[in-house]
């Protein structure tokens, strides 16, 4: 969900409309706002999309300088006009929106209701208002009733409010994200930098436990008590521009074709080839020295980049595995202070990963974060953070967070291995100059891919299936989760050797093969590539040129010679532009599947 609140001169309602559009991304089934317009709150919400809100409101006059608004992807209750934030309580005195669940909403609901108080929609967010209603009704000035609110509240929020009648916003954060933009004589809460990125870049991150109030005068930073905190603002060097779709249809599709921008950022000034060593100057030397096992935890895409760090740590010799988060929880591993446990998330924010993260930190494991967000909380959470400069990534489906991970965790794991060994490990000095070379190895897949029009020769199938081995079976699972994310056609990625134990049931003319091959073991890729072709399925083979499985294959994605390390990334690259290629030709909302989001923030 999103966030956006402003306090300023003039009108509020088009920057929070703005921010509201530029949030879309990370929730989108109900859009509301709220605005002081001098004689009351004034509240506009509806189900659907931002530009329903904005079609419903064209004849009204929400006008005034303080307001808030809110993107929703439900979680109590479907996504209706009475469940879209904002939230008031019965005689709306006050306004207000919420990320995050409130744990013990049921028995505060139950409580207030005993107590005379109206509920009108299915969500927890809505005790919210009630309960502050509860204290002014009692005789707390308003502060003083938001304090005594929020305090009472179990859960993740990130809650701004205001109150009739009064230029003020009051918010407070407890595990869900909640960000102060400042500008002169003007002030932003939001969920997300992107919200306010048009009008300022000056930014504080609020902390767990923050309560912020916020006037035309400026920004008060307090503790749940009142205690002022010292909180300092940063300047994000995200480019607003950035942050919108520029020439092409589809944010995905920019973000495919930033990715050797994005490469090359992630790996700048971490990597020295000259001297055949990899700096990661984000560590101190030695880091890694003690450590004797890694566990990488991760959910969906970032699983993958986990995954993919977590094989190639392996083949660089160091124990390691790849857990999905929201499987930590019931049965992770025993940790101990060498293990190394690294959060995956491009976010920094899924619920899930950061549940993992807190349990690994709490037995005693040393913790590092790999994530697109600096500031947000498993970046603060964890021991150390590595970033992987990405830039905002607005399509749903991730795709150059994915690249810029895998290529983190791949640095990140051959700087483990040389810690451990005092020395780096034998293959370094071939991996570091194709590294190097990568973003333009990408560009080149980029310029010359026949992905669209293999996408069309395979139209109408019933089903699709990605192969791999070693680092290509994440890359095969990977291709799989992009295709049914935004085609919504059924796709299924394998480890290509287990095709033989079971899927080869489902294969037939009807269900193309994508075989990733990335130089590890790819003579047996091919053999049970084989098997499936001899079933009747195409094959398509993503490829060097002039690899042997270009001459059976019925199709090929053609990716330039690289490092067994690194392959599966280019023909990562050929299988996202598949999976475009393919929506776009059903007429996907390619940004925005139907059902998922962005980040999600609860179990
Ligand atoms: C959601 C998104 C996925 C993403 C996953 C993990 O499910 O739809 O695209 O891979 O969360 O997100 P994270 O921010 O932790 O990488």
């Amino acid at each position: 969900c999103g966030i956006i609140g402003r306090v300023g001169d003039g009108n509020a309602l088009e920057t929070l409309l703005t921010g509201l559009e530029n949030l879309e991304y990370r929730g989108y089934d109900s859009a509301g706002v709220a605005v002081q317009n001098g004689s009351g709150i004034d509240v506009q919400k509806r189900s659907g999309k931002v530009e329903t809100l904005i079609d419903s409101i064209e004849n009204e006059s929400l006008e005034g300088a303080v307001g808030i608004g809110h993107t929703r992807w439900s979680t109590h209750g479907p996504p209706t006009d009475e469940n879209a934030h904002p939230h008031t309580d019965s005689t709306e005195d006050v306004a207000v929106v919420h990320n995050g669940i409130i744990e013990n909403y049921a028995a505060l609901r139950s409580r207030l209701q005993d107590n005379g108080y109206e509920f009108t929609s299915d969500t927890d967010t809505e005790v919210v208002p009630h309960l502050i209603q509860y204290y002014l009704d009692g005789g707390l000035e308003n502060e003083a009733a938001f304090r005594r609110a929020i305090e009472e509240l179990e859960g993740s929020y990130a809650i701004t409010a205001m109150f009739s009648g009064e230029h003020v916003l009051y918010a407070a954060r407890q595990g869900s994200p909640l960000v102060v933009g400042i500008e002169d004589g003007e002030y932003f809460l939001a969920s997300d930098v992107p919200a306010f990125l048009e009008y300022t870049d000056s930014v504080v991150y609020l902390e767990d436990g923050d309560v912020v109030i916020v006037d035309e005068d400026g920004v008060e930073f307090t503790d749940l008590e009142g205690n002022p905190v010292d909180r300092e603002p940063e300047t994000v060097e995200w480019d607003p521009e950035e942050a919108g779709k520029g020439e092409y249809d589809h944010y995905m599709k920019k973000e495919i074709h930033e990715q050797p921008t994005s490469l090359a950022q992630a790996i700048e000034g971490r990597i020295d080839p000259e001297n055949g060593r990899i700096a990661l100057a984000d560590f101190g030397p030695g880091t890694f020295a003690d450590v004797s096992s890694v566990q990488f935890v991760a959910c969906g895409t970032s699983y993958h980049a986990a995954l993919y760090g977590s094989l190639s740590l392996n083949q660089a010799g160091v124990h390691s595995t790849a857990l999905l988060a929201n499987e930590y929880s019931v049965a992770a591993p025993p940790v101990d202070d060498e293990t190394l446990v690294v959060a995956v998330t491009q976010s920094g924010e899924t619920a899930d990963t950061l549940s993992a993260l807190r349990q690994a930190r709490a037995n005693g494991a040393y913790t590092v974060t790999v994530t697109n967000v600096v500031g947000s909380t498993a970046a603060r959470e964890a021991d150390d953070a590595l970033f992987i400069r990405a830039g905002p990534e607005i399509g749903v489906a991730a795709t150059k967070t994915f690249s810029s991970q895998a290529v983190m965790l791949t640095l990140l794991g051959q700087r483990i291995a040389a810690d451990r060994r005092g020395k780096p490990p034998a293959d370094l000095e071939s991996l570091l100059p194709d590294l190097a070379a990568m973003p333009d190895e990408i560009e080149r897949v980029l310029e010359s891919s026949d992905a669209a029009s293999i996408a069309d020769r395979y139209r109408g199938s019933r089903s699709y299936f990605f192969i791999g081995r070693g680092l290509g079976y994440p890359v095969a699972l990977e291709g799989a989760l992009k295709f049914k994310e935004i085609t919504y056609e059924h796709a299924e990625g394998f480890a290509s050797g287990e095709l033989k134990h079971g899927p080869l049931a489902l294969v037939t003319s009807e269900t193309p093969v994508f075989a990733v091959f990335t130089g590890d073991e790819d003579e047996k890729t091919l053999k049970n590539a084989e098997e499936a072709q001899t079933r009747g399925a195409p094959l398509i083979a993503v490829c060097p040129d002039d690899h042997p499985a270009v001459e059976i294959a019925d199709a090929h994605l053609e990716i330039p010679d690289t490092s067994a390390a690194l392959a599966g990334l280019l023909a990562n690259v050929q299988l996202q532009l598949v999976s475009y290629h393919a929506a776009n030709f059903l007429d996907r909302p390619i940004d925005k599947p139907r059902n998922l989001a962005k980040s999600v923030t609860v179990e």
